[in-house]
């Protein structure tokens, strides 16, 4: 028998261009989500969630630590790479098998193979938070891909152009979609609208992001 709904919701592609390079592959982690979180739990156990400075002053609303080889840090002297925890004064920790599996898989089934990221920055963000248009390019390595998986609430995606005031595409991103964006698109402007309240049965009030990148 047909699903009661299934001609009042029409299904989401599972493999959808963004752009030239850019793919959001839906429901790609969503076979690991335990072995992501129990991973996640292990990594904030020894490098905290935190709120870091930019170096204008401004506090992020966003919560960040990383895991990896290098971690992206910020603060009033500027952005950078570093393989130290600041907080800490230890490195950041190792980046667990699963996820760099599933950043290569992503990866690779976006058209980049051989991704060898060294860093994972985790964004954690609550409701309202949000993560204004910016390019990403503190990497010396922009050949490589950006690998980006949600967990917990769903966010509204901004995805641009090379230009800040190029116009935005919004793609509604969910627990266990994965961004893969690269190539002519590796540099366009991206951002994450205000996080809408809500509760998500693994993750509660809390959307998590986590972005592989080959930083060095
Ligand atoms: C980022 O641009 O670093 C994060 C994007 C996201 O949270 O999906
Ligand atoms: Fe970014």
């Amino acid at each position: 028998m047909q699903d009661l709904f299934s001609n009042l919701i029409p299904a989401l592609p599972e493999q959808e261009t963004l752009a030239e390079g850019a793919v959001l592959l839906r429901g790609e982690a969503l076979s690991h989500e335990r072995d992501l979180l129990s991973a996640l739990a292990q990594i904030t156990a020894r490098a905290a969630f935190r709120n870091m400075v930019t170096p204008g002053g401004f506090t992020m609303s966003v919560a960040m630590t990383n895991c990896g080889p290098l971690g992206w840090v910020s603060d009033r002297s500027g952005y950078r790479y570093s393989p130290v925890d600041p907080l800490t004064g230890e490195n950041w920790p190792t980046m667990p098998e699963c996820f760099l599996k599933l950043a290569q898989d992503a990866a690779a089934k976006a058209g980049y193979q051989n991704f060898t990221p060294d860093a994972c920055l985790i964004n954690r963000y609550e409701p309202k938070n949000k993560l204004s248009l910016h390019q990403d390019k503190d990497e010396k390595s922009p050949e490589h891909p950006i690998v980006s998986v949600s967990l917990g609430l769903p966010a509204t995606f901004q995805f641009g152009g090379l230009k800040r005031t190029d116009p935005v595409l919004k793609y509604a991103l969910q627990h266990g979609d994965v961004v893969v964006w690269g190539g002519p698109s590796r540099l366009y402007y991206h951002g994450i609208t205000p996080l809408k309240d809500g509760e998500h049965p693994l993750l509660g009030r809390t959307r998590i992001n986590l972005t592989f990148r080959k930083a060095a």
